[in-house]
């Protein structure tokens, strides 16, 4: 009978994959709530495929005792793959596959809520509201149709991304290294990274995290940015350096920042420090600043994108388990 046995589920995706399995009675299907590492590789025995989705890199170790296992592939239930060890799913043989569209609309509405938060003055009105402050001073805010928002990266999510901006009646202009034919004819692309620093009230980030986007908005960056724009990052951490960012908030140069991604955020993103003291000191100065909202990598938790991921990863491994194809299977 063909196995999957899946790692790092919540208990919000195990109704999703309750589902799916009813759908799919010929599978059998095991799960954990555990990350997939070299020590828990072994409770995939007798499966063929495995399916995960955690932040922890899949690194060497684990790919070894994958393949040991017989195991044929790895199905992510995200769309990120910047934590997958490429090499080491070669050398053992291992196909790998993401979900790399999933509701789109998850993460752009986030990232724009983010930014229309910003411009309203929201987190500081909320502060100001909890301590039964109801005067209207100085919470006063900036609308999004006055704003030019630029989206870096034209992608699935910074498509929709620039569209929702749009519905607010922004000026949306949009960087990107190859165009999207549809936005190209609106003429909503700017010539470079730079121009879009220099025109933009507000960004929001939509490329992916990697060598090429490491540290993309660095001092220099910042120094290129609007003055008093604000900056939105629902994409991966690596691509703000952080000290920077504090230096152009600590200066004025920037008015604030929506951060659903933090360079530091495993071992803190997905787990409960309530009430313990955070040893990431700039994660904890980002968390007390009224200009900043954090949230925890969650743009993606909607029902849409929940049951999006379950189904489509799982459509995969059983491609996988089955030596057959998918549209999914990343080739490297
Ligand atoms: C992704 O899909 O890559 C994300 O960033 C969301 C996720 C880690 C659940």
């Amino acid at each position: 009978m063909t196995k999957i046995y899946a790692y790092g589920v919540r208990t919000d995706e195990q109704p999703y994959i309750e589902k799916w399995v009813s759908k799919h009675p010929e599978i059998e299907v095991a799960y954990t709530d555990q990350a997939l590492t070299a020590q828990t590789a072994h409770l995939a025995a007798g499966a063929q495929c495995v399916n995960t989705l955690q932040a922890v890199p899949y690194n060497h170790e684990a790919f070894v005792a994958l393949a040991d296992l017989g195991i044929k592939g790895i199905t992510l239930r995200n769309a990120g793959t910047d934590n997958v060890d490429f090499e080491a799913a070669k050398e053992f043989g291992l196909r790998v596959s993401n979900v790399p569209s999933y509701s789109p609309n998850s993460i752009a509405e986030h990232a724009i809520i983010q930014m229309a938060r910003l411009f309203r003055n929201l987190k500081p009105m909320d502060e100001k509201v909890a301590r039964q402050d109801f005067r209207v001073a100085p919470t006063i805010g900036r609308e999004m149709r006055k704003q030019t928002i630029g989206i870096l990266g034209t992608g699935h999510i910074g498509k929709v991304a620039l569209r929702i901006a749009q519905g607010f009646g922004a000026n949306v202009i949009a960087y990107n290294r190859s165009q999207d034919p549809e936005l190209a004819a609106e003429g909503l692309y700017v010539e470079s990274f730079d121009e879009l620093l220099a025109k933009s009230d507000g960004i929001s980030i939509h490329v992916p995290g990697g060598p090429s986007t490491y540290h993309m908005f660095d001092e220099a960056a910042f120094a290129k940015m609007k003055d008093n724009a604000v900056l939105v990052n629902c994409s991966r951490g690596s691509i703000v350096d952080t000290k920077a960012l504090l230096s152009a908030l600590d200066s004025g140069k920037i008015y604030g920042a929506g951060l659903d991604v933090y360079e530091g955020e495993v071992g803190y993103f997905g787990d409960n420090w309530q009430d313990k003291e955070l040893e990431d000191k700039v994660l904890a100065d980002l968390l007390t600043r009224s200009n900043v909202i954090v949230s925890p990598h969650t743009a993606f938790y909607t029902t849409t994108s929940v049951e999006e991921m379950v189904e489509q990863s799982f459509d995969t491994a059983v491609a996988f388990s089955t030596d057959g194809t998918s549209p999914l299977e990343i080739k490297f």
